[in-house]
């Protein structure tokens, strides 16, 4: 974030390590997701990228009875993810790696299924799709969810909050494009409900900011950078009409 405050983002992680997930998203619609993927394999091999802490990590190795190797940058997030996985004694088939998804260092073509909630911008959505196509077997598919705009003219408040983190930010038709031009086939897609914002997302991050602001509660610059924290559920309240999250569901053809 531009001009943020010097101690902005270790409190940042402090509040994002410890929630449930770092983005939009929800059990249900991963099963939803899913369903769309008629053709998987009985035990698919599944690679998670940009998988955070693990939510719908932990969700797909309860719909699925495969493999899942689980991506993400963060090494503190693999960390809390690899703790998660041993607790629930799946360390046999979810293997959390450290690692950057736009060279994620696997074989080309071994994955019956690529899931990605929330991340794949990270590296530019087309990029993104690029990179996934190869990793998938042929037949295979992806399944992602992207922020996407839901009208023409938001309004400026949200246009300049979604400036620093994802200034591309497109429609659903502009998604549909890239996939497209990737040599990727639309199975489906669908719009998140609001409750996959709220759930395991939003509501957690305003409680645990409250919590922070207890142990911060003498030092205004923590303060400050939690008021800023705080702004993102607030405006989601506010305008929620104006931007989504959709899940796309593609299969490589060739
Ligand atoms: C919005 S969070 C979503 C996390 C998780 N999928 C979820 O929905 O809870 C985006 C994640 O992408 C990760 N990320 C960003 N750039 C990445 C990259 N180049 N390679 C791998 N992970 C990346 C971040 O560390 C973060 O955990």
């Amino acid at each position: 974030m531009n001009g943020a405050p010097p101690r902005f983002w270790s409190i940042f992680f402090e509040l994002y390590e410890s929630l449930p997930r770092q983005g939009p998203g929800n059990r249900a619609c991963a099963a939803r997701a899913l369903s769309f993927c008629r053709d998987l394999p009985s035990t698919p091999t599944v690679l998670d990228l940009g998988c955070g802490v693990g939510g719908q990590t932990l969700h797909l190795a309860e719909l699925t009875s495969g493999p899942i190797v689980a991506v993400d940058s963060h090494a503190p997030s693999i960390e809390r993810l690899r703790a998660a996985v041993a607790a629930r004694g799946l360390s046999e088939r979810i293997r959390p790696v450290v690692g950057d998804m736009a060279k994620p260092g696997l074989p080309s073509a071994s994955f019956d299924l690529v899931w990605s909630e929330g991340a794949l911008y990270n590296i530019g959505i087309e990029n993104a799709l690029r990179v996934c196509h190869g990793l998938l077997r042929s037949g295979g598919y992806l399944a992602f969810t992207d922020a996407v705009w839901r009208k023409e003219n938001p309004p400026p408040e949200v246009k300049a909050s979604f400036e620093d983190d994802y200034p591309t930010m497109g429609r659903v038709p502009e998604v549909l494009v890239a996939i497209e031009r990737c040599g990727l086939a639309l199975i489906g897609h669908f719009t998140l409900p609001d409750e996959a914002w709220w759930d395991d997302f939003y509501t957690p991050m305003e409680i645990r900011i409250e919590d922070l602001r207890g142990t911060y509660a003498d030092d205004d610059e923590a303060l400050a950078v939690l008021d800023q924290l705080a702004q993102e559920p607030a405006m989601h309240r506010r305008h929620s009409d104006d931007y989504a999250y959709e899940f796309f569901v593609v299969r490589r053809v060739g």
